[in-house]
């Protein structure tokens, strides 16, 4: 990669979203973690440094430091938040910690015209412009040589630079969406401040995720656990690209997938691509486990220890392996974090992360775990992907198990399915799919009572659900035109025997989350 961008991570939640921004205004980017040695910096010759934020305060003995030569490279340098902080305190500015934490929207005002600033932010116009502010500690005097760019009322240093040595320090967080001009401010340091040309594309990306894999892999084989789903097909079609027959896939199909989903997928794998891929129908199995289950957690926990099971037992035929590919993406990172015991409550476990690598004392290979939904959708189309198969929507790896809450049965799987199919097919039909991040129609396992044609019927009700959202941590219903539910919940009700009454359901996350469980 001839121009890239280095962002030296310092802990900060959004520090991937800084690399997606860049990536997004075409310039390459990697984070590496901050403690990355000076050499290592030269040796991938940046165009480019930026500091992410991070939850330390620099006014902390042991509080995340970096090399102060890294300011005489000659390379712009970014720092956000710690990052300037940190920046100011190596060059000989002041930094105090604060009192309280600042957290949440700030209004700029601008006071000097900048590149930083180009085609977006001016000196003297009146407009109101939102910045997203998270910081405890802040800059007090500044280094020799800056100077202040804009302000905020909590924070007189809101930017700050040294323009001649091209040094730029942001208290707020540019990359978050709450900052809406932030992408043009990073996409400004990186084209006109450090005169990235930004020709990276997601061609570029597969190009080079494929040359990592062949170092990374070298002559070793390669097993791949083929779920189904967008994320790990993605991840099987840039290996098989990558490594040919060096890398084994094996599909367990728990029988928990969508309507004909299974079969699409291997018919993509076979007769698209020529690949062959191990399929595993270990559908009675789960039901067999998962009999008599009710509660979610346990629910989930034995679809994982059974996909487990049976991989490994599949995995076995392919002893000479030693790594194996997962498509974990950047929020099951962080999401996971919590769910394996971080600092915050455990919501949910999710299965497909963990687990499996440790059982198998495999070494592992993801390739798309710093890219986000829409970024492996793109190189699945790089790739040759089908639309249809590239925007589905996400799939949990649990499938209708957590869509069907309590037992599960393969009568209420059957039923499940069909009204499923009707509510997707119509929201193709009538434009919605793309513009919904998830929808699925879910079976509740209470009867109700209706009338069909002269007679009362007692059957389930099916609730369905469809939300916005950019990554599925946070989320809100889609609103629907009533002709639309009516039309589906007359679809429903009419061709699947077993419901009689449809529930649309209507709830953000939070407070609810996407699944019923
Ligand atoms: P929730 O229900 O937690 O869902 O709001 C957020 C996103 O994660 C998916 N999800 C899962 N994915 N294993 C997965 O692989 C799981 O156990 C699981 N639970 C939820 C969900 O479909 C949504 O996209």
């Amino acid at each position: 990669m001839k121009e890239k961008v280095l962002i030296l991570d310092f802990g900060s939640q959004v520090t991937q979203l800084i690399a997606r921004r860049v990536r997004e205004s075409g310039v390459y980017s990697e984070v590496k973690p901050y403690n990355i040695s000076l050499r290592e910096i030269r040796d991938f010759r940046p165009n480019a440094i930026i500091l992410s934020g991070g939850p330390a305060s620099v006014a902390e003995k042991f509080s995340p430091n970096i090399p102060v030569e890294i300011f005489d490279l000659d390379v712009p340098v970014l720092g956000i938040c710690y990052g300037q902080q940190l920046m100011c305190k190596l060059l000989g500015g002041k930094v105090m910690p604060g009192k309280k934490r600042e957290f949440g929207r700030a209004f700029i005002n601008i006071k000097e015209d900048s590149k930083l600033f180009s085609g977006t932010w001016k000196k003297n116009e009146n407009i109101a412009r939102e910045v997203w502010m998270s910081h405890g500690d802040k800059v007090v005097v500044m280094p020799k040589g800056f100077e202040v760019l804009a302000w905020t009322d909590g924070a007189p240093f809101a930017v700050i630079a040294n323009e001649s040595k091209k040094l730029y320090g942001i208290q707020f967080h540019p990359e978050v969406a709450h900052t809406p001009d932030g992408a043009a401010l990073l996409k400004n340091f990186t084209h006109k401040i450090a005169g990235i040309s930004g020709e990276w594309n997601m061609r570029a990306f597969l190009e080079e995720s494929i040359k990592k894999i062949r170092s990374q892999a070298g002559k070793s084989k390669v097993i791949c656990a083929v779920s189904g789903g967008v994320d790990s097909s993605v991840v099987a079609l840039l290996l098989h690209k990558a490594i040919g027959n060096q890398v084994k896939c094996i599909f367990v199909d728990h029988g928990l997938l969508r309507l004909d989903e299974g079969k699409k997928v291997r018919k993509m794998f076979k007769e698209n691509f020529h690949m062959p891929i191990e399929y595993i129908d270990a559908a009675d199995l789960f039901l067999k486990k998962l009999k008599g289950v009710t509660d979610p957690e346990k629910k989930r926990k034995i679809i994982g220890a059974t996909f487990i099971e049976v991989f490994e037992r599949e995995a076995k035929k392919f002893s000479d392996a030693s790594f194996l590919a997962q498509g974990t993406l950047y929020p099951d990172v962080i999401e996971s974090v919590s769910a394996h015991g971080g600092p915050s409550a455990t919501i949910k476990s999710h299965h497909n992360v963990g687990g499996l690598p440790a059982r198998m004392k495999m070494k592992l290979i993801e390739p798309v775990r710093d890219l986000f939904k829409d970024e492996v959708r793109k190189l699945g189309l790089e790739l040759g992907m089908s639309e249809d198969m590239v925007y589905r929507h996400p799939f949990p790896g649990p499938g209708l198990a957590i869509r069907i809450p309590g037992e599960i049965s393969k009568e209420k799987l059957l039923i499940l399915r069909a009204a499923d199919d009707i509510y997707m097919q119509e929201l193709k039909n009538h434009g919605f799919y793309r513009k919904i991040w998830q929808a699925y129609a879910a079976l509740l396992p209470v009867k109700t009572v209706g009338v069909m044609g002269d007679s009362r019927s007692y059957d389930y009700i099916c609730s369905l659900r469809a939300v916005t959202s950019t990554d599925g941590m946070t989320a809100d219903f889609f609103d629907f035109p009533h002709s639309f539910l009516s039309l589906v919940s007359n679809r429903i009700v009419g061709e699947v025997k077993g419901i009689n009454r449809v529930l649309y359901d209507v709830t953000g996350k939070p407070p609810a989350t996407i699944e019923l469980e």
